[in-house]
């Protein structure tokens, strides 16, 4: 298996039934044992559901990620001890030696082991009520396992009439998928071809804990097994130590006008004066350059903040301290952008200026045209602003001076022992 074999083609009907196939404990019997761990049972045990399979006191059994190899000793059903259990059992298994096991991990068969991969392809049947968005982190759910996921590229669109593909960036509610996964975390599976019951995965918005779409893992692919972290020499510590600072991501957001790269601007001459070495990413300025193949799509807005995430993160790494300076509308993203890095590293700054005062600055005359139909997708005319819920600083950007907002930014930083 890898990931050029040619891609499946399944029409509406023949998905539907391995969804059906996914549930099915008759046929998940006769397939290789794997029970996914939902918890310590009691007495040193561990409970969970067998997906497929059957395990039988003196069989050996591998735990995955990791690779801890037992024997099973015992096996506790829900009226007594048990010789042995298959798919469906919802069972305790002991082991002869205590295990370090936590919930999520696979107790699996050892002459049939499944995959572990933290990137797949899958097909996804869309359900989330907003359309998918490649780039964002969803919540991937199998049975107890979990990680944060993202759909890293949409391949095309199954039309369910005839298994015919549609080149798409986006799908809607009840629209079928082919598409790749990258997980934040190893995932214990086996393609929907050999065992569709240990497939089968939910995609969950991470804010209203809904599901959005659910999905049956093809594949494993094999692209991020070849490439390693490549440790260097010179480490972020020692960057930051040379120059004397420590590093940081000052996040702004707001509205187009709110005054974002003005102050963000001013900070870093303030900076600069007093030898701190910084550097500023803003939105129209990137977007000229790295981002030059993105528009204003809420598809293309979260890859662009995906981009610059990374990119702060790199900044960083590098031991500067960063100015971001885009609209970044999507609170997931900031949220995303966030948890690459350090707690103390990331400082979300909402430039808050309401719409009113905005437009009515219009220092690119770019309300006026978006008013007018000329540009389309514009933010806060037909397009999501979602304000900060709690930002590390406010700046209220209609009423404070540029140059009082930079002194309470150099203050908070000062607090926070960054300069
Ligand atoms: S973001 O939403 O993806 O974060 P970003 O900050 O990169 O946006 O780019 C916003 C800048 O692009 C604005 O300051 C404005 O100059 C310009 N722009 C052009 N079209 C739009 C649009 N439809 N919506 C918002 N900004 C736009």
């Amino acid at each position: 298996m890898n990931q050029y074999r040619e891609l499946p083609r399944l029409d509406g009907e023949s998905l539907a039934s391995l969804f059906e196939a996914a549930k099915a404990d008759e046929l998940a019997v006769s397939k290789p044992f794997r029970m996914p761990l939902e918890g310590n049972g009691e007495g040193g045990g561990f409970s969970g559901l067998i997906t497929s399979g059957r395990i039988a006191v003196g069989d050996q059994a591998v735990l995955l990620p990791g690779g801890e190899r037992i024997t099973v000793t015992r096996i506790g059903g829900p009226g007594g001890a048990l010789e042995e259990a298959s798919a469906g059992d919802k069972v305790t298994v002991f082991a002869d030696a205590p295990l370090d096991a936590s919930a999520g991990q696979v107790l699996a068969a050892t002459d049939d082991q499944p995959s572990v991969a933290d990137q797949f392809a899958a097909h996804v049947i869309w359900s989330g009520g907003e359309p998918m968005l490649p780039g964002r982190l969803y919540r991937l759910e199998m049975g107890p396992q979990r990680a944060r996921a993202t759909v890293s590229a949409l391949k095309h669109k199954v039309r369910p009439e005839d298994a015919t593909h549609e080149a798409v960036t986006t799908l809607v509610d009840g629209e079928i998928g082919y598409c790749n996964l990258s997980a934040e975390r190893p995932i214990v599976f086996d393609g929907y071809d050999d065992n569709p019951a240990m497939a089968r995965f939910d995609l969950v918005d991470r804010q209203t804990d809904k599901r959005v779409g659910s999905g049956l893992i093809a594949f494993a692919l094999r692209r991020a097994t070849n490439i390693a972290w490549q440790a260097l020499e010179v480490n972020k510590g020692a960057r930051s130590e040379l120059k004397g600072q420590r590093p940081c991501v000052l996040w702004f957001t707001g509205l187009s006008g709110a005054g974002k790269s003005t102050i963000a601007s001013l900070l870093e001459k303030r900076l600069h004066a007093i030898g701190r070495h910084t550097y500023v990413l803003d939105g129209d300025n990137v977007r000229h350059g790295l981002n030059k193949d993105l528009g204003f799509t809420d598809v293309d807005r979260v890859e662009n903040i995906r981009r610059i995430g990374e990119t702060a993160k790199l900044f960083v790494d590098a031991g500067l301290i960063v100015m971001v300076s885009f609209i970044s509308p999507f609170r997931m993203e900031r949220r995303m952008a966030r948890d690459l890095l350090e707690d103390h590293e990331f400082i979300e700054v909402f430039v808050d200026a309401p719409l009113a005062v905005c437009e009515e600055r219009d220092p690119k005359g770019l309300y006026k045209k978006a008013r007018a139909g000329k540009i389309k997708n514009f933010t806060g005319i037909d397009s999501d602003y979602e304000p900060p819920e709690r930002a590390d600083i406010r700046l209220a950007a209609a009423e404070a001076g540029v140059d009082e907002m930079v002194e309470t930014l150099l203050g908070d930083l000062e607090r926070r022992g960054l300069i």
